[in-house]
């Protein structure tokens, strides 16, 4: 959304107020920007600056303005917010900065509706210890993170000029909902604040206060940096949210307690765990994310797993969502009409990356929050231009997938990823999009960064070359915004989640030839819905063959998805005796699903049907764990897609298998494996995440522990694995790495 030509009014030009009037008038020195304040001393230092434009009392500037940003501290917030609804002509759009998100949105709530649907509450996490207009900066809110806590009710054009008030300003604009922030900021910034109040009142009320604080040396600095703050606003703030700080503070004061025994007992034990063990956690979150990479989410830590050989395998377990399916819920709940949510959600790294790309393409997604998403579409056509690169980490079918969606769209954007993703064959989407008048750049050997100049597209009649999901789904993409009908044709079926959930999104495509072929008209809408993402069947597939290879096993998969396209590994390892069963078979959100029963017992060889090469595409890995267990041998032809995938699997697994003593042969398309005793030793996952999960459940048939080296990238598909292993019946540890 374009706010360059509204006039914007900043109520209360502190250090937050007059930051955002500062960086919108370096985005725009047209942008006509407002203020009122109390102090007349900060107004004319602003207009004096050319910050401001003009100044005024506060009803009769509401009157004039298109957005208001509510920037004073939360009880003087609450009080004057009555006001300015009073005084805003209907439909304009309110947003507010407080700390604290429940007071002001029961405010709100009392007042009437169209105000209440134009109000957004926003509340940017920057700031500094310095206070008033003096301490703003343009440059405050500059890779520094905005949350947004809207509700379903919000008019979709008011939120998004509040995203894009935010945008301009450098900020980049995530989404919580309204309990969740109050709590996670409650933790994290109202609590230190107040220790740090309380620290400096200890010392002050300290007898001999005056050589505290003069041979202080730095710890007390940066820890009593806060105490500098308003007082004021922060007095406000603690009221504001008191139930959710009281009850962080009573878990400090119960860890306080427990500090002050262990050192009166001398516990150096005690203390030293506590001290490391919140030492490590500080670091890790360092590391992960104050990387100076707000964008992506990166595993920068090394990974061993180490796998005690044998075990036994039972209970019920759930594993995360699909990823296949978390990835397109983003995508068309961004470009639908209305909101959309979602449950089951895969919290892994490669969906998230995927989110933080929207949440850069200019859509608000509330979440993750226990799994839940609610992602507020801006339709087909709202969309805004990255500000940089967007970083798909290792995710190729992020890659394919929004490169058919922004070849569409009218800006120019850059698609990048790690250095698995950048080695990644691209031509396979490129040709396709440039059929259809894409102007998309690979680099010269076809792999990524993707550069990408986005125009109108003409639709194609397309014959994938190879039975890729990720390359029809691409040309789709680019199909539902293309002129005219685009058309794909599968050599064999492979998923069809695009085509599912399109028809979820109730956009038309019909189906033909057994879901060989597809057929859609660009320029149509899509309607929000409900997702119910299914357990991930290729994460699923590491318990299955887990189960299969241990005689006496049974575990139960939880709710499944069972989406014919994807069951490839079922029927193979039925074709090896597995004894596998489906329960409560039902649809949810248009995918079927399953609780699935797994029984161990002995598997035997076979050479793998070529028509379920692209229904198990993901689970070769844990199948041939599963080969290397059985008796005879196990051959497997047509799969070179294998060789291009997050490693090249076949050499991988050939690699691994080997060093573990099971003997393979390897195939240009293919693998022989002949199934035998496993041993011990140590393997290269490739820094491939189901490499590195197939060898973990290997350890079951082995004779001496497995270690298997890189394993970070198992949280990019399969967060809590080490967690379910464990309480399947694994023997299974991590250790973390230097370089
Ligand atoms: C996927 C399709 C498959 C699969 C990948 C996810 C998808 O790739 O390997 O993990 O979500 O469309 P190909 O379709 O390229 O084989």
């Amino acid at each position: 959304m374009d706010i360059q030509n509204r006039t914007i009014l900043i109520v209360g030009l502190g250090l937050i107020g007059g930051s955002v009037a500062r960086a919108l008038k370096i985005a725009n020195p047209d942008q006509i920007v407002l203020a009122s304040d109390s102090y007349q001393e900060s107004l004319r230092d602003a207009i004096e600056d050319g910050v401001i434009d003009e100044s005024g009392a506060l009803a009769e500037v509401c009157g004039r303005a298109d957005l208001v940003v509510l920037a004073v501290p939360p009880l003087i917030a609450t009080a004057l917010l009555p006001e300015i609804a009073a005084s805003v002509r209907p439909g304009t759009v309110v947003t507010d900065v407080g700390s604290v998100k429940s007071r002001i949105v029961e405010c709100a709530n009392t007042l009437d509706a169209v105000f209440q649907s134009h109000f957004i509450p926003g509340h940017p996490i920057a700031g500094s210890e310095k206070s008033g207009y003096g301490a703003s900066r343009a440059d405050l809110f500059q890779n520094r993170n905005v949350i947004l806590t809207p509700r379903p009710g919000n008019t979709p054009s008011a939120l998004a000029m509040v995203n894009s008030l935010w945008r301009l300003t450098g900020a980049h604009v995530l989404g919580m909902s309204l309990a969740n922030h109050d709590r996670v900021l409650a933790a994290t910034s109202h609590l230190p604040h107040l220790l740090a109040f309380a620290i400096v009142d200890v010392l002050v009320k300290q007898e001999q206060s005056e050589d505290i604080f003069r041979y202080a040396a730095g710890g007390f600095a940066d820890f009593s940096r806060l105490a500098s703050s308003d007082a004021k606003m922060w007095s406000d703030i603690f009221v504001a949210n008191a139930s959710a700080t009281a009850v962080v503070l009573d878990d400090y004061i119960e860890d306080l307690q427990l500090l002050k025994a262990a050192i009166v007992a001398q516990d150096h034990a005690r203390l030293m765990q506590l001290c490391s063990g919140a030492k490590k956690a500080r670091d890790n979150f360092v590391n992960k994310y104050f990387s100076g990479k707000t964008q992506t989410i990166m595993t920068k830590e090394i990974l061993d797993f180490h796998v005690q050989p044998g075990g036994h395998i039972g209970g019920s377990l759930r594993v995360p969502g699909d990823k296949s399916i978390s990835h397109r819920a983003i995508i068309f709940g961004s470009i639908a009409q209305g909101v959309t949510h979602v449950k089951g959600f895969l919290e892994g790294e490669d969906a998230l990356n995927t989110l933080a790309a929207f949440r850069e393409l200019g859509v608000t997604i509330v979440g993750p929050e226990k799994g839940e998403l609610t992602i507020y579409g801006v339709g087909m056509h709202g969309l805004q231009p990255p500000r940089r690169a967007l970083d798909m980490g290792n995710s190729g079918t992020a890659m394919r997938l929004m490169a058919g969606l922004l070849a569409a769209q009218p800006f120019a954007c850059e698609l990048s990823g790690d250095e698995s993703l950048n080695q990644r064959p691209m031509r396979r989407i490129s040709d396709p999009l440039q059929r259809m008048g894409a102007r998309i750049e690979t680099t010269g050997s076809g792999t990524p960064p993707l550069k990408i100049q986005g125009g109108p597209l003409k639709g194609i009649d397309y014959q994938l070359p190879m039975a890729s999901a990720q390359v029809k789904s691409c040309v789709l993409l680019a199909g539902i915004y293309a002129e005219g009908e685009t058309r794909v044709t599968e050599p064999a079926p492979c998923r069809d989640h695009t085509e599912r959930m399109l028809s979820g999104f109730s956009y038309p495509i019909s189906v033909e030839a057994g879901g060989r072929v597809c057929r859609l008209q660009g320029g149509q809408e899509l309607r929000a819905c409900d997702i119910d993402v299914p357990a991930d069947i290729s994460s699923a597939a590491f318990f299955l063959v887990a189960a299969a290879i241990v005689p006496g096993a049974e575990l139960h998969l939880q709710h499944v998805g069972v989406n014919p396209t994807r069951t490839g590994v079922i029927t193979i390892l039925r074709a090896m005796g597995a004894n596998i069963s489906l329960t409560n078979e039902q649809l949810a959100g248009g995918e079927p699903v399953a609780d699935i029963t797994v029984r161990g017992g002995a598997l035997k060889g076979i050479v793998i049907p070529e028509d379920q090469i692209p229904l198990a595409i993901d689970e070769f890995p844990a199948l041939f764990i599963a080969a290397a267990c059985a008796s005879g041998e196990t051959i497997l032809h047509g799969a070179e897609e294998l060789r291009v995938k997050e490693s090249d699997r076949i050499a991988a697994m050939a690699e691994g298998l080997q060093q573990l003593g099971v003997v393979t042969e390897t195939y240009p398309d293919g693998i022989r494996i002949v199934g035998g005793q496993l041993g011990g030793g140590t393997v290269e996952s490739r820094g491939d995440h189901r490499i590195a999960m197939a060898f973990a459940i290997a350890a079951l048939r082995a004779k001496a522990p497995i270690v298997i080296r890189d394993c970070a990238n198992v949280a990019t598909s399969f967060p809590g694995f080490l967690e379910l292993a464990r309480q399947a019946g694994l023997g299974i540890s991590a250790s973390q790495r230097q370089d």
